[in-house]
């Protein structure tokens, strides 16, 4: 039985379906004019044939695999395929993959003849519990991730964990990842071993996502409360810089985690045993807890780009017990750096 979450937006109310063999039925929620299906080459193995016979009007595109791909170049390229596959003002773009695909494939439902329809029919753990929802789109800059992009929600969300079958290992601790961090952030439950088995994952991608729902109903632009979903990712941005993107998203969050607690203890703002807790959960996830041979300084200096950093003054969500995020300003470098350097081995 597929569960239904409500989502309230600015512009439209939408909903996210959780369900095991949702895919199958997919005909049933994309409207029926004209629609593209944008994918990436790795997802199109597995299931690109058989989206084009569940929706033989739908023409499907693919990106290259990666994060590299997330970026202008991409969107150009995609841009005159939905001429040519005769998409128009009515008609609808759907994302069939993780977040890279997501977001770009979002961007570009936000731009094409000022905005089509969109429907995000996420494949990773990771795009299930956070990127699909809450309506964030848009590709990184050379100068750093995220720089240009929109806000654009998505008419469904169609989760059929089945897919998760053919995901790597390694993917699937990254989105763990985000479930930890919402777990962090509000929903201590999220932070139980137990609850992360495969066989559960319906269950735990619910009370996730439930998290993320919570938080972006309240402050759909990022004004308040939702720069929290934000912990651990002003670490993991300058990492995924830093080391060229070969640092996949959710391993740089895994990591950001655990610096983040460091840096609310060293600041006063938690006990040492909140943060020996994160550390804890991130390696039992088994996500990496150090930054390897980074260099701290100039992961600080990478972080300077964030867009979230006003006119260079230092902004990081922190921790004061789980449940409980607060945002500090104005950090000194010092300091950040050397947790960085603590997070060495
Ligand atoms: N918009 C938002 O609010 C938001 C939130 C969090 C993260 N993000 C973005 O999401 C991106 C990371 O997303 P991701 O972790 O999903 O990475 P990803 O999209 O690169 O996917 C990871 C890998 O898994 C493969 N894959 C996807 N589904 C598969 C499946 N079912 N079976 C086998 N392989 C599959 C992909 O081809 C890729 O190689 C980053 O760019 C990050 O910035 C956005
Ligand atoms: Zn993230």
């Amino acid at each position: 039985m597929a569960q239904n979450i409500n989502v309230t937006s600015p512009e439209f109310d939408y909903t996210i379906k959780i369900g095991s063999g949702l895919l199958d039925k997919i005909g049933e929620y994309v409207p029926a004019a004209p629609s593209v299906v944008i994918t990436n080459t790795t997802v199109a193995s597995f299931y690109g044939k058989r989206l084009s016979q569940l929706l033989p009007n739908s023409s499907v595109i693919t990106m290259p695999d990666g994060e590299q791909y997330k970026t202008l170049e991409t969107v150009n390229g995609l841009y005159p395929e939905l001429v040519t596959a005769g998409l128009d003002r009515s008609g609808t773009v759907m994302a069939l993959g993780g977040g890279v695909v997501g977001d770009t494939a979002g961007f570009v439902a936000a731009t094409y003849m000022r905005g089509v329809r969109f429907v995000q029919i996420p494949t990773t753990l990771l795009a299930m519990v956070d990127s699909s929802v809450g309506g964030k789109v848009g590709v990184d800059l050379p100068q750093g991730k995220n720089l240009v992009g929109a806000f654009k929600q998505p008419e469904v969300v169609i989760i059929d964990p089945d897919v998760l079958a053919t995901l790597p290992e390694r993917e699937w601790r990254c989105g763990m990842a985000e479930v930890i961090k919402h777990g962090f952030i509000a929903d201590e439950q999220l932070l139980q071993p137990e609850l992360w088995d495969k066989t559960q994952a319906e269950i735990l991608i619910a009370r996730a996502v439930a998290v993320k729902v919570k938080i972006v109903q309240e402050d759909p632009y990022e004004k308040t409360v939702r720069a929290y979903l934000n912990l651990g990712h002003t670490f993991a941005h300058a990492i995924e810089r830093v080391s060229q993107y070969s640092w996949p998203h959710g391993e740089a969050v895994g990591v950001g985690l655990v610096a983040a607690a460091r840096l609310s203890y060293v600041l006063g703002l938690c006990s040492a045993e909140l943060s020996e807790k994160v550390e804890k959960v991130v390696s039992t996830v088994g996500l990496p807890t150090r930054i390897g041979d980074l260099d701290p300084a100039e992961l600080f200096a990478a972080m300077g780009s964030d867009k979230k950093w006003q006119a260079g003054h230092s902004r990081f969500v922190l921790l004061k017990a789980i449940g409980q995020p607060v945002i500090a300003h104005d950090v000194e470098a010092g300091v950040v750096i050397e947790t960085l350097r603590q997070l060495k081995s």
